[in-house]
């Protein structure tokens, strides 16, 4: 038995010198100390033995199992130390490495022109407003001056959630219904709305069957003419598409208005002289606008022999689009970060 523990020895002092992986110690601690170990083996046949005998071999066999356990143990320390030294080595941090670049966000570009357009306006006395999207046809379209039945129903055909009485709003007009009733036919009104609108249209470059509207309302008792209404046109367009454009009104017709016009802004691009932008025409439309009707005013609280107005609305991405070269409208509703890199906020930078 002596010899047989010698041997051991021998044998765990020259593994473990050749120990170098963490492997290496779950297999040594198999190979002396496990449940087949041969220390362990060496308890195995110790019932045979005479109990004289079987105490000084349950010594032995003590001793080392500890000294095997001892050295077992301080061996992996040394390799887990080793281990962990050379991760910290390769680890280390080079500081005079440059940092990696995170790439930061930017403002929506259709937040942004929206908010460029309310900045305009609140600086010209107005009240930004928002107005439900689930809308009342009341709203929408009845106190507008658009009844049941009318045939400009359909070309705002929409989303009804509820019999035919609650839809998903079709234009932001509906909001100059609720602003004026909010007023009750007292006060003067300076009012924009942007917000979401809803509306049967096919999908493509150019057409969504949601997008975002600015409205636009004033109402007072001074006399309020088409010319306010160029004056404040030409001061939107010269916000979004620089100082040097000019504007035009074109006859138009719409029910909550008279007259009724389609305004029109000068080609930032080529200057009025005719590109793809603006399809060789020189102008670009921007949005439908017009004195609001009498009826309209009546219906919504508004004495038309005391007060008069003027409203105009339009499409944000519209807008957004011309200023900014995007030819697709769906690039604002994608979540695809290379697309929505591309108008890279040359600006913001
Ligand atoms: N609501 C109209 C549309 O969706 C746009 C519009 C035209 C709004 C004339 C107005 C207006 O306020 O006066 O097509």
């Amino acid at each position: 038995m002596k010899e047989k523990i010698e041997n051991i020895k021998l044998d765990l002092d020259k593994d473990l010198e050749n120990i170098k992986t963490t492997q290496d110690i779950v297999d040594i601690k198999a190979k002396y100390i496990g449940k087949n170990g041969c220390i362990t083996e060496l308890t195995k046949n110790m019932k045979d033995l005479s109990p004289e005998e079987r105490k000084e071999a349950g010594m032995l066999s003590n001793e080392i199992k500890n000294y095997a356990t001892d050295k077992i143990n301080n061996k992996e320390e040394e390799i887990n130390n080793a281990i962990l030294n050379e991760k910290l080595n390769k680890e280390a941090i080079d500081i005079t490495l440059p940092a990696t670049e995170i790439p930061t966000g930017a403002p929506n570009i259709l937040e942004k022109v929206i908010e460029e357009v309310e900045d305009l306006f609140m600086s010209m006395g107005y009240d930004v407003y928002d107005g439900p999207e689930v809308e009342e046809d009341k709203y929408n379209f009845e106190l507008l001056n658009i009844p049941k039945g009318h045939p400009a129903r359909d070309a705002q055909d929409t989303f009804y959630i509820e019999g035919n009485e609650i839809l998903l709003r079709s234009q932001t007009s509906a909001v100059q219904a609720r602003v004026m009733l909010e007023h009750e036919g007292k006060e003067p009104i300076r009012m924009i709305c942007p917000g979401r609108t809803y509306r049967r249209d096919e999908d493509d470059a150019t057409h969504s069957h949601n997008f975002t509207q600015i409205e636009g309302l004033l109402v007072d008792k001074k006399d309020i003419s088409l010319s306010d209404l160029k004056g404040t046109f030409d001061a939107l367009a010269k916000k979004l598409f620089g100082e040097d454009c000019v504007t035009r009104f074109r006859p138009s017709y719409y029910q909550f208005t008279e007259p009724s016009v389609e305004t029109d802004v000068s080609c930032f691009a080529c200057k009025g002289k005719g590109c793809p932008l603006c399809k060789n025409t020189g102008w670009l439309t921007i949005s439908g606008a017009g004195m609001v009707h009498p009826n309209v005013l009546k219906m919504c609280g508004y004495d038309p022999n005391v007060w008069k107005g003027f409203a105009f609305g339009f499409g944000a991405e519209r807008c957004a689009m011309l200023k900014y070269g995007i030819n697709d409208i769906r690039t604002f509703y994608n979540a695809d970060l290379r697309e929505v890199g591309i108008f890279d906020r040359k600006e913001d930078k």
